[in-house]
């Protein structure tokens, strides 16, 4: 089957989170399957673009309301990540810096969906599924199914999956014209709450929408950013599929940022190395656990509750670990972690920014990572901690809940705590505190997550069984 995936993100062209990753490395397993699966996304002006050779593949124009623009789409040639990837330039528009954070991301993001379907109406045979991720690709359903421009692609298959239904890209009535013309008696497809919808559209408007974990569909027809009573109106066609995690980039054995590369065999060795090279790096010390923290400084992730839980660990547990952040985002918690390095200077760092190579290190030489979310629709980070030894410390939700079973019941490998409240952070790390010390426990621990499969094998195929319900 030909399978289009549409993406703001994907790894390594662009990536902010885990959207990136996943749309960088779903497809490719897809094609191991024997399908054609390609990624077109916007055209940033990202260092990928400059180290890869690009042919045009597509020139035309189209319109966002009374705005004509151009438009170009230009393929990577080799096929360099194991699937085809195309990338729209809107000149002005897409070819920026950053992937997100304009104040005209609501035209930037209108413009290039308008320009991949007016793309992709042009083909001589349409492909068999249209897989939309996230709200920035969320218009492209209603404009396959509703728009008079687009009516050849009515019948083409559209999948939506959600990555993270906080954010919906809601904007108002006033910039309806930027949309293909369709009936106005069809704007109940497009609205939710008074305004223009775009995720709420495509969970309309989509064939079938998916999320990235069962935990986290229930979870959304009880919180999920005011869009409760359409999971619940809409679930027949919704469903819960796991991410997998690509172990040709995540595998410790042959990372390509790590300058010690191990197997279960030689955790403990390769660990170490990687733990001293990091701690020596941050001030710490390698003798006491390493817990790390890599992620959006956002409430979501539980980030501001950082601060108090690592003082109150000090003052109540004794200065016996080590905390090192990594992260990026809201400006008070940038500043309640940065602040927090005058109280604690030998066992506390925080690097704040993005920083891909450090990441790969710190789940290598960490001992725990920490991820007390608020809300957590799959999370990717406990899985790469678990393929590099580092025990997950984590709040039962979403995502987490799915992959990670408490030390305390049968079979299980991580800490789980309840809340994202101080206290139950604090305790969780407590108790990950006298895990560390149980020295056997641990080792067994630590093999044990590095042989669990979290790959895309399993969910790839869940993909594809969706994929051929519709022929
Ligand atoms: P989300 O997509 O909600 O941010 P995920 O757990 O799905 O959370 O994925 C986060 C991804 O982004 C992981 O690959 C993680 O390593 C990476 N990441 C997050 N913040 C940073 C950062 N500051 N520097 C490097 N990598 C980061
Ligand atoms: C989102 C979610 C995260 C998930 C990722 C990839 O950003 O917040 O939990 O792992 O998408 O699906």
């Amino acid at each position: 089957m030909q399978i289009v995936h549409v993406s703001a993100e994907c790894y390594p062209v662009a990536k902010v989170g885990g959207l990136g990753d996943v749309v960088g490395s779903l497809p490719k397993f897809l094609n191991e399957l024997g399908h054609d699966a390609s990624v077109v996304m916007p055209m940033y002006r990202s260092k990928y673009l400059y180290n890869h050779d690009w042919e045009v593949v597509h020139k035309a124009s189209s319109n966002l309301g009374h705005w004509w623009f151009d438009y170009t789409v230009i393929k990577e040639k080799s096929d360099a990540q194991g699937f085809g990837l195309y990338l729209i330039d809107i000149n002005g528009l897409l070819d920026r810096e950053k992937v997100y954070g304009y104040e005209d991301d609501v035209e930037r993001f209108c413009a290039f969906q308008i320009a991949f379907a007016n793309w992709v109406c042009s083909w001589d045979t349409l492909p068999h599924v249209i897989h939309v991720h996230d709200h920035h690709a969320g218009l492209i359903p209603f404009i396959m199914q509703h728009t008079y421009a687009f009516k050849r692609l009515e019948s083409v298959p559209s999948v939506l999956t959600i990555h993270n239904a906080q954010y919906q890209g809601s904007f108002g009535w006033d910039k309806t014209t930027y949309l293909p013309q369709w009936d106005s008696w069809k704007r109940g497809m497009l609205e939710w709450q008074g305004a223009i919808n775009p995720l709420a559209s495509a969970i309309k408007c989509a064939w079938k929408v998916t999320t990235v974990s069962n935990n986290y569909l229930g979870k959304l027809k009880h919180m999920s950013n005011g869009l409760e009573p359409l999971f619940e109106y809409e679930k027949g066609k919704c469903s819960g599929i796991i991410n997998g995690i690509d172990y040709e980039v995540w595998d410790p054995q042959k990372d390509t940022y790590l300058d010690h590369h191990y197997s279960e065999k030689t955790i403990s060795e390769g660990k170490s190395k990687n733990k001293e090279l990091l701690c020596k790096e941050f001030g710490l010390d390698p003798n006491k656990p390493l817990f790390v923290f890599i992620g959006r400084l956002v409430g979501e992730k539980g980030a501001d509750l950082l601060p108090q839980s690592i003082y109150d660990s000090f003052q109540f547990i004794g200065r016996k670990m080590n905390f090192l952040v990594l992260g990026s985002g809201e400006t008070e918690v940038e500043s309640g972690l940065s602040l927090l390095k005058n109280y604690a200077k030998q066992d506390y760092n925080v690097y704040i920014g993005y920083n891909e190579k450090l990441s790969h290190l710190m789940y290598a030489g960490a001992d725990f990572l920490l991820m007390p979310s608020r809300v957590e629709p799959c999370g990717l980070n406990q899985l790469y901690a678990m393929k590099y030894g580092t025990v997950p410390v984590v709040r039962a939700t979403g995502g987490l809940k799915d992959t990670v079973r408490d030390v305390g019941e049968n079979g299980g490998y991580g800490i789980t705590f309840l809340n994202t409240s101080v206290g139950n952070i604090t305790h969780a790390i407590f108790r990950a505190t006298e895990l560390y010390h149980q020295k056997e426990t641990f080792s067994t621990i630590r093999k044990k997550i590095m042989a669990l499969d979290f790959s895309w094998t399993r969910s790839a195929n869940d993909y594809v069984n969706l994929y051929q319900s519709f022929y």
